[in-house]
């Protein structure tokens, strides 16, 4: 591929960056997934608005992580790919530090479900 610039391409970048549309988790619970980021012990590791006790600080917050563009640095946030992550980081990358910790694919739909309607950063920035 030639690495030419291409306005199209920078254009398609920037309007991703500046607008990423709601994620929809097919199947998904927001209500179900806050329980499950509680009994899984998420909290230990992250801070995660709206979860009792969840103030961690081995992981990122997981504030605003509805907006990012990657999880982990490495994969596209897409529902699909967070799940995948929640239930087998280490597939994703070996030397992560978060472990998995046996999270089933549906509770993993139910916590992106979640996850995915945290869009709002401490800076109080929306995405
Ligand atoms: C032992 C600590 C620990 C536990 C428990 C833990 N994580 Fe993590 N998590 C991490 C660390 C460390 C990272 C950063 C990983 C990296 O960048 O390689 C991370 C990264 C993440 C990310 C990506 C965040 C981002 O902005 O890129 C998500 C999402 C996530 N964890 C969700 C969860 C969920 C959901 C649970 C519970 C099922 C959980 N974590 C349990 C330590 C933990």
């Amino acid at each position: 591929m030639s690495a030419r610039f291409n306005p199209l391409l920078l254009t398609v970048l920037l309007s991703a960056a500046c607008s990423p549309k709601p994620r929809v988790v097919a199947g998904g619970d927001p209500a179900r997934g806050a329980a499950h980021l509680s009994n899984y012990g998420c909290g230990s590791c992250h801070s995660i608005p709206g979860i009792r006790g969840a103030h961690g600080l081995v992981g990122p917050s997981l504030a605003g992580v509805g907006g990012r563009q990657y999880i982990a640095g490495m994969l596209p946030n897409e529902p699909a790919q967070l799940a995948h992550w929640i239930v087998d980081p280490h597939s994703v990358n070996p030397k992560t530090a978060m472990p998995n910790i046996g999270v089933t694919a549906k509770d993993a739909a139910d916590i992106s479900a979640y996850l995915y309607t945290l869009v709002e950063t401490p800076g109080g920035h929306t995405w």
